[in-house]
C-alpha cells in the first residue's frame, strides 16, 4: 500500500471512529481484526483478472456459483433488512428469501456480478448484482407473495423504457448493492461499482443503469457519474395502482414519506 494510500484510509477510520459511537464501540468490542478490516478501502494489488485484493485477504472479485450460497445467505439477512423497498413491503430473511436466490441465481448466470469477500474466513463484506441488457420480466411470471410480488412489478416500472431511452440494449444494469454494516462508508460499494463499470467496458457495452430506490444509492450513483434519466414519485406510483386496493398500495405510500421518489440513472462506460 502506497503512503498517500495508507494515510487516507487512516485518516478515514480516525474520523469514522470520532463521529460515529456505534462504529466505535464495534470496533473495541471485536478488537483489531475490525479495525484492519475497516481499513481495507484501497485496493493494494490485482491478483487475477478482473480481481483487487485488498488488506487481510479482503479481494473485491467476479461472483461464482461457489459463491452461491453465502451471497443467499449475505443479502437475505443484510439486505432485505435494510434497504427501504424492501422493508416497504415487509420483507423478511424468510418470506424474501425465493426472491433472492432468484435474483442471485440469474446474476450468476450472466456473470456480471461482484463480490468483496475475506478469502481466508469466507466473510462476505459486500455484494453487487448486475445484469446485462433489459429486464426479460421473468420475475413477474413468478408468484414470490403479494408483497414481494410489487418489487419486480417496480422495477419493470422503472426500467422498461430504458432501451428507448438508451437506443440501445448494450447496457450493465444493476440489479443490487449490499455492503457489510460493519465496513460501510470505506469504499467497498465504490470498489464494486469500479469493478463493474470495468466490466462493462471489457465486454464493450455502452452504458451502465441504475436503479436508485432511495437516497443513499442515488448519492452514491451520482457520485459516480450516473444522472437521472427518470423521476418517478413513489406517490404517484402508489396512486396508479388505485385499482389494486390500499394493500397495494402502502408501501410506496410509506416510501413517499421517507424518500420521495426513485430514480432511474444512466452512465455511460
Ligand atoms: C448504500 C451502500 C451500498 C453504500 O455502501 P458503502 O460501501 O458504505 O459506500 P462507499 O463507502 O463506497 O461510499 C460511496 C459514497 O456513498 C455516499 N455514502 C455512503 N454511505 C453514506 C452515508 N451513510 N451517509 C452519507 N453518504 C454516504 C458517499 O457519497 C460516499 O462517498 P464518500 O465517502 O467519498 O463521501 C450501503 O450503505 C448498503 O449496503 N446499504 C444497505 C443496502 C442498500 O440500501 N443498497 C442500495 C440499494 S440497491
Amino acid at each position: 500500500m502506497s503512503q498517500s494510500h495508507a494515510l487516507h484510509a487512516g485518516a478515514k477510520l480516525i474520523s469514522l471512529v470520532d463521529t460515529v459511537p456505534r462504529i466505535q464501540s464495534s470496533i473495541l468490542e471485536k478488537g483489531s481484526s475490525v479495525l484492519s478490516q475497516l481499513m481495507f478501502k484501497p485496493p493494494v494489488k490485482k491478483v487475477a483478472k478482473n480481481t483487487v485484493q485488498h488488506q487481510h485477504s479482503v479481494v473485491c472479485r467476479p461472483c461464482t456459483a461457489d459463491d452461491r450460497n453465502a451471497m443467499v445467505d449475505f443479502m437475505t439477512r443484510q439486505f432485505v433488512t435494510r434497504e427501504p423497498l424492501m422493508q416497504s413491503v415487509h420483507a423478511t430473511t424468510s418470506n424474501s428469501r425465493m426472491f433472492v436466490e432468484h435474483c442471485i441465481d440469474e446474476a450468476l448466470i450472466q456473470e456480471a456480478s461482484f463480490i468483496a469477500r475475506n478469502e481466508d474466513t469466507g466473510k462476505v463484506f459486500g455484494v453487487r448484482l448486475n445484469a446485462i441488457g433489459p429486464s426479460s420480466g421473468i420475475e413477474m411470471e413468478n408468484d414470490f407473495g403479494f408483497y414481494i410480488n410489487l418489487i419486480p412489478r417496480f422495477l419493470h416500472h422503472m426500467e422498461k423504457d430504458v432501451p428507448k431511452l438508451l437506443g440501445t440494449d448494450s447496457f450493465m444494469r444493476h440489479v443490487a448493492i449490499c455492503v457489510e454494516p460493519g465496513a460501510i462508508q470505506c469504499g467497498v460499494a465504490t470498489d464494486l461499482m469500479k469493478a463493474s463499470a470495468k466490466h462493462a467496458k471489457v465486454n464493450g457495452l455502452k452504458n451502465m443503469v441504475a436503479m436508485c430506490s432511495w437516497k443513499l444509492p442515488y448519492k452514491l450513483a451520482q457520485k459516480v457519474g450516473f444522472r437521472s434519466v427518470l423521476r418517478v414519485p413513489y406517490a404517484e406510483y402508489a396512486e396508479s395502482l388505485r385499482c389494486e386496493g390500499e394493500k397495494a398500495m402502502e408501501p410506496f405510500l410509506s416510501l413517499a414519506k421517507s424518500e420521495g421518489v426513485a430514480h432511474t440513472m444512466v452512465r455511460d462506460v
